[in-house]
């Protein structure tokens, strides 16, 4: 059995915790926020609102960080400095630099460390990236992302709303998008982008040229209380591949709706493909690496320094 820790109680663990707690390898024994109250569901959990308490009280093999931001780097090599291996919420870090500091520690002290990027271990998107990889329907020509949202007005002394510390929208949502770009397509050759910033309000439209496959994508913190949605389009030579409110469907030149075979061989919806939980999978995948001594390389640190790049330039 692994023992896990987790650390920043808010918004994104409790995606997590459920994950935890399901897999039957692992046991969620330490909890750690620096508000007290974040954790009063968790009475079965021991709670610690000092991260250095936590470190020496447990002994953790696995540490999982939703902190904000901006503590990401600093909390992620203090654990692995104790040989703790870490799986740390997206984005790595709003700096470059910090990526091969990062990995050098992980390497230096034997441990793993994955960013949690969570569009690579979703089950719609990676159907996209096997049919880019396998061209079951040709070509990609083009492609359409959007993932939208209200200003995230919750966070922890609302360090989303300072652009140090959280990266707005290019971080905060576009980085998803990007990042799954980046993994199934490569570094883009062109990009254009668009970009209306005020108060607590941040869209960016970015336009990629992937070598002749170009791909739209739009991300949004409205002040209006929209609902959250992220959807895609991809247009193959032979397809069109929509993924719009949680159902993904593909159309071919008769109108036919085909699904993954993947998912039609486990006998499951054959109209709509089923909602992922990529938390779940990517925390799965994490827990294998470390089980079987193996490095997680379905996150590259090379691909991590590109992202990070192109947000700033937008
Ligand atoms: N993958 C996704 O879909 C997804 C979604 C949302 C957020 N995120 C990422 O998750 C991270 C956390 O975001 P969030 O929305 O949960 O933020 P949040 O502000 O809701 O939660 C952060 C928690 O960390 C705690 N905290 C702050 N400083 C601490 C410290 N020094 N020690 C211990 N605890 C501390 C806060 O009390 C808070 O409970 C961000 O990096 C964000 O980008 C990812």
């Amino acid at each position: 059995m692994l023992k896990v820790g987790l650390i920043g109680v808010g918004g994104i663990s409790v995606a997590h915790i459920p994950c935890w707690e399901k897999f039957e390898d692992t046991e969620l024994v330490a909890l750690c926020d620096v508000r007290l109250e974040q954790m009063k569901n968790y009475s079965d959990k021991r709670c610690y609102t000092d991260f250095d308490t936590m470190l020496e009280n447990e002994t953790l093999d696995i540490l999982d960080i939703c902190l904000p931001t901006y503590l990401h780097p600093e909390y992620a090599i203090k654990a692995m400095k104790k040989g703790i291996n870490v799986v740390c919420e997206k984005p790595i870090s709003l700096k470059r630099e910090d990526v091969k500091k990062i990995y050098a520690v992980a390497e230096k002290n034997n441990v793993k460390f994955m960013v949690a990027q969570v569009l690579r271990f979703w089950d719609e998107y990676e159907f996209v990236k096997e049919l880019i990889d396998n061209k079951k329907y040709g070509k990609l020509l083009s492609g359409s992302m959007q993932r939208l949202n209200i200003f995230p007005d919750w966070s922890f002394e609302d360090w989303m709303a300072d652009e140090e510390k959280s990266g707005f929208v290019p971080f905060d949502l576009h980085i998803h998008d990007l990042d799954f770009l980046v993994y199934a397509l490569g570094k883009p050759t062109e990009i254009k982008s668009f970009r209306s910033k005020g108060q607590k309000q941040d869209v960016i439209e970015v336009l990629y040229n992937f070598g002749g496959a170009y791909i739209n994508c739009e991300a949004t913190w409205y002040k209006g209380k929209i609902p959250f949605n992220a959807n895609f389009r991809f247009q193959f030579e032979e397809a069109a591949v929509i993924y719009y409110a949680g159902k993904l469907n593909v159309y071919d030149q008769n109108g036919k709706i085909e699904t993954d075979d993947r998912k039609q061989q486990k006998n499951e919806d054959t109209i709509g493909i089923p909602k992922s939980n990529g938390y779940a999978n990517e925390l799965r995948y994490f827990t294998d690496c470390v089980k079987n001594d193996t490095f997680p390389d379905k996150v590259k640190p090379e691909e991590l320094e590109e992202v990070i790049s192109i947000l700033h330039s937008l």
